[in-house]
């Protein structure tokens, strides 16, 4: 018999039009819509066998055997080896060539990558809109690392119909996500834990009274390559999220000081006329969206800045995908 066991790459995505809230936590659907982007340089490989040999499941994140967030990975198997009707466990090995927990989305590649690799190594053979709506279940946001490119994530009120889907391709618009690591130190409240907040914050009602005309415009701008408008736009949308985030109770303060320093810098370039726009997740490291033609330069004054470990420079990439190579 063939092993059952695949290995799958996908990429964390950044969202534009951002996920804060859910409307159902049970199926992690989020209040609103959201856009992203996939990013090339980060990556997360996973390789996920099933096989009667193994006694319990074991999971491998980064070279060692995890037991704290295991639980969140077994519900997720469970699912799949409930839709593929199997009671094998399983071995899960995986690896991210970026830093887990500061802000980068570990978890929308992990668990679109987990996702793929093992519907794969049970012989699913899921459509893309069926991947998607099984990665949402993981994380909400692994839904948008499946399919390719500019990405959009639906606003529904049932499990069915709360998938991401392309709407552009990767080549629409050669934009560069420059990614600033400025710590490395983990954050301290869970993304997931945080989601559950958002509803706690005086704003959050108008912050979702406006999230369908923003994804509108966003369209439009993304559309029409009009760089300033979308990035004035995500700019602020980022900083609309975190004033919820801020006014939670409690409140969820994800920033570091290197965080603020470079909001301040991005928007000081812009006034001498370098045309730089910031987002930022639930983290300290901070994404700077600039067009191509500037990302060189862009790049080098971001590594001269004394509070920026690392800077990670991402075009907009493809989706999950399977790849030939296994980790083990
Ligand atoms: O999918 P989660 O639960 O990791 O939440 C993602 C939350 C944000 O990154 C802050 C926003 C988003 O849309 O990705």
């Amino acid at each position: 018999m063939t092993p059952m066991k695949a290995t799958a790459i996908a990429h964390p995505n950044v969202a534009l039009i951002k996920y804060w809230g859910r409307k159902d936590e049970k199926f992690r659907l989020p209040a609103n819509g959201s856009i992203s982007i996939n990013l090339s340089a980060m990556t997360t490989t996973t390789t996920v066998e099933f096989s009667k040999e193994f006694k319990t499941d074991e999971i491998q994140i980064n070279g060692e055997t995890i037991t704290k967030e295991a639980d969140r990975v077994i519900q997720h198997l469970d699912r799949i080896r409930t839709l593929a009707q199997s009671d094998l466990n399983a071995k899960v090995v995986s690896k991210n060539n970026f830093p887990s927990s500061t802000g980068l989305s570990s978890s929308s590649s992990g668990f679109a990558a987990l996702t793929v690799a093992a519907t794969h190594a049970l012989k699913l053979n899921l459509s893309e809109k069926e991947l998607s709506i099984m990665a949402r279940q993981g994380s909400g946001s692994a839904c948008r690392s499946i399919p390719d490119g500019w990405v959009k994530w639906n606003d529904a009120e049932i499990s069915e119909e709360s998938y991401a889907e392309s709407l552009f391709p990767v080549d629409h618009w050669d934009l560069v996500d420059i990614v600033a690591v400025v710590s490395t130190k983990k954050k301290d409240v869970p993304t997931s834990h945080g989601q559950k907040l958002a509803q706690t914050s005086p704003f959050f009602e108008a912050r979702q009274k406006a999230m369908a005309n923003k994804i509108t415009q966003i369209k439009n701008h993304i559309e029409e390559r009009n760089f300033s408008s979308f990035g004035e736009l995500i700019e602020a949308e980022a900083l609309n999220m975190h004033a919820v985030m801020i006014t939670s109770i409690p409140s969820l303060i994800y920033w570091s000081v290197g965080t603020l320093e470079l909001m301040k810098q991005v928007k000081k370039w812009r006034t001498e006329g370098i045309p730089a726009f910031f987002t930022i997740n639930t983290g300290q490291d901070t994404h700077i969206l600039v067009e191509e033609k500037n990302a060189q330069m862009l790049t080098q004054k971001l590594s001269e800045l004394s509070y920026v470990n690392n800077v990670i420079k991402n075009t907009i990439s493809e989706g999950s995908h399977l790849i030939e190579t296994h980790l083990f």
